[in-house]
């Protein structure tokens, strides 16, 4: 379908609580996970959410397609870590943390491009919501998989990964902080 242009930290559409999908596997909702797939896959993103590209609806995608048979595995070269998170659409989610650990790790955002920061994320995470078609998700997962959810679900509630970065001495530029890496701009 299309890669649209992705909001920028600033603008107040990012800002804003997300409404929830009433009617699933319908022509609007396939439309816009096709348009968010393209735009994730242009930018190596490891997730997005629809209020990134100003649809305020509570839907994120995250995580990488298995390769095709016979292909080369398209790893992300933004997020090595990536391919330890299937491909899934998630709407209408609800998270629960699952005990108190915390955990910092570094994040960056297609709405903040060129930046990188440390963020304190739950390690352990519960978390429920329905696919395009209105089947349940219902996932118990850790580590980066925890992460990018928490980063993506944060989005349907207006919240930007720099407002959850603790000490923002630990927020800055991708390739300040990154010099001897072959990181992107975004
Ligand atoms: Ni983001």
């Amino acid at each position: 379908m299309a890669v649209r242009t992705v909001l920028r930290m600033g603008d107040p559409r990012l800002l804003s609580v997300s409404a929830p999908v009433q009617q699933f596997d319908s022509p609007v909702l396939h439309a816009l996970l096709q348009d968010l797939e393209d735009t994730m896959l242009h930018m190596n993103g490891a997730g997005i959410a629809a209020p990134q590209i100003g649809v305020n609806l509570r839907v994120v995608i995250f995580g990488q397609k298995p390769a095709p048979a016979g292909g080369m595995p398209t790893a992300n070269p933004r997020y090595p870590d990536a391919d330890s998170v299937p491909y899934t659409v998630l709407i209408n989610p609800s998270l629960t943390p699952m005990g108190t650990a915390v955990e910092d790790g570094w994040e960056g955002c297609l709405s903040v491009p060129g930046m990188r920061g440390i963020v304190p994320r739950y390690t352990h995470l519960h978390y429920r919501g329905f696919d395009q078609y209105g089947l349940a998700i219902d996932r118990q997962v850790s580590g980066f998989h925890a992460r990018v959810v928490q980063h993506e679900c944060d989005h349907l509630d207006g919240i930007l990964y720099p407002m959850r970065i603790r000490d923002l001495k630990d927020f800055g530029y991708t390739d300040v902080f990154f010099p001897n890496q072959d990181v992107q701009d975004d």
